[in-house]
């Protein structure tokens, strides 16, 4: 991979829109935060974690993600974890990101929603002041729980409606389609709140959570979704309603051996506003440009296709049409720039 190109991915101006807070947990926070709260790691050091990072599939990876969260207690947790996060993305090139949180990892620990929600909200607000950044928040739902507990998760976040932008639904799909969630999702919408949900990659039941998606709950994104590849129809619906994937090359290539380069640059072909995330960054060991060069490196990328997917970042993104614009700009002076020097 050239470095010519690596730099240009990093100055590139991206959003980001597939990203877990928590999935952002490194070692090295682990074992601070770990300290910091009189908490016992098995793990001692560095490589013993990462040691831990063995995943064959989307129920192998969970079962070491949701356990690590144990050192998140206090609002301080929450707020340097998603500092930490924000300064990487920062540096990465990222302008913007509409980052998921799982509050069920941590009420059903115990700990309170407003540690968690406060946390993240000043490391955001910290976070614009001194980088310019803009970041909002998406509520996920744990999938594998149930769907009252979903909705008294999502009345609980009713009093910070102001700082979540959306709901989106997360962990194990198998055996939890969509429309166990219709309901919840339902509520949301009435309350204000975008949709976006995760139909993970070659899931049982894939087409069919995919349809649910948009044609029963009426989602606004899908997180992931690129076996929509496999339907022409849904394919022209996700096109006809200007629905956009958030779609994870590194990650993809954990959970199930293939980065899906090929659908990833296909549906981009024809015309799906596809986009490159990290989702899990800390434990598939890639932030957002890492994964913009993975992909370039295995599938050959041009520059025209890179900047393609960054402008899609901002097209999928709930910011304003105004500062769509901007974006979309300021992304045309950059490869002006670029071509010039
Ligand atoms: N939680 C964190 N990452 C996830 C993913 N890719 N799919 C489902 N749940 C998740
Ligand atoms: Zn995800």
């Amino acid at each position: 991979m050239s470095s010519d190109l690596a730099t240009f991915i990093r100055g590139l101006p991206k959003a980001e829109l597939h990203l877990h807070l928590e999935g952002t947990l490194e070692p090295e926070l682990k074992f601070l935060l770990a300290q910091r709260n009189g908490i016992e790691l098995a793990e001692k050091t560095v490589d013993e974690v990462k040691q831990t990072y063995k995943f064959h599939d989307l129920t192998s990876f969970l079962q070491v993600y949701y356990p690590a969260m144990r050192v998140l207690q206090q609002s301080q947790d929450f707020h340097d974890l998603a500092f930490d996060y924000l300064t990487r993305a920062h540096a990465d090139g990222i302008r913007h990101v509409e980052m998921f949180f799982d509050p069920q990892a941590h009420t059903g620990r115990g700990v309170a929603f407003a540690t968690v929600i406060t946390g993240y909200r000043s490391a955001i607000m910290r976070a614009r002041r001194e980088f310019g950044i803009s970041a909002e928040l998406i509520l996920c739902f744990l999938r594998d729980h149930s769907a009252e507990y979903a909705m008294a998760t999502l009345l609980e976040a009713l009093p910070y409606k102001d700082w979540i932008i959306g709901v989106g639904l997360d962990s194990d799909e198998r055996g939890n389609p969509p429309s166990k969630f219709a309901a919840v999702f339902a509520r949301a919408r009435r309350e204000g709140f975008l949709l976006t949900m995760h139909c993970d990659i070659d899931q049982t039941d894939s087409i069919e959570h995919i349809r649910q998606a948009m044609e029963d709950i009426g989602v606004d994104r899908i997180d992931h979704g690129t076996n929509i590849i496999e339907d022409d129809r849904l394919v022209e619906l996700a096109k006809s309603k200007g629905i956009g994937l958030t779609c994870c090359p590194v990650s993809n290539s954990f959970v199930t051996e293939q980065m899906k380069s090929t659908e990833i640059l296909t549906l981009l072909d024809r015309g799906l506003t596809v986009t490159i995330n990290s989702d899990d960054p800390s434990y598939f060991d890639a932030y957002a440009a890492d994964n913009y060069l993975a992909l370039a490196a295995h599938a050959g990328l041009d520059t025209d296709r890179l900047v393609e997917l960054a402008k899609n970042s901002f097209r999928a993104s709930w910011i304003t049409p105004a500062r769509l614009e901007e974006f979309l700009r300021e992304i045309d002076a950059y490869v002006a720039s670029s071509h010039d020097s």
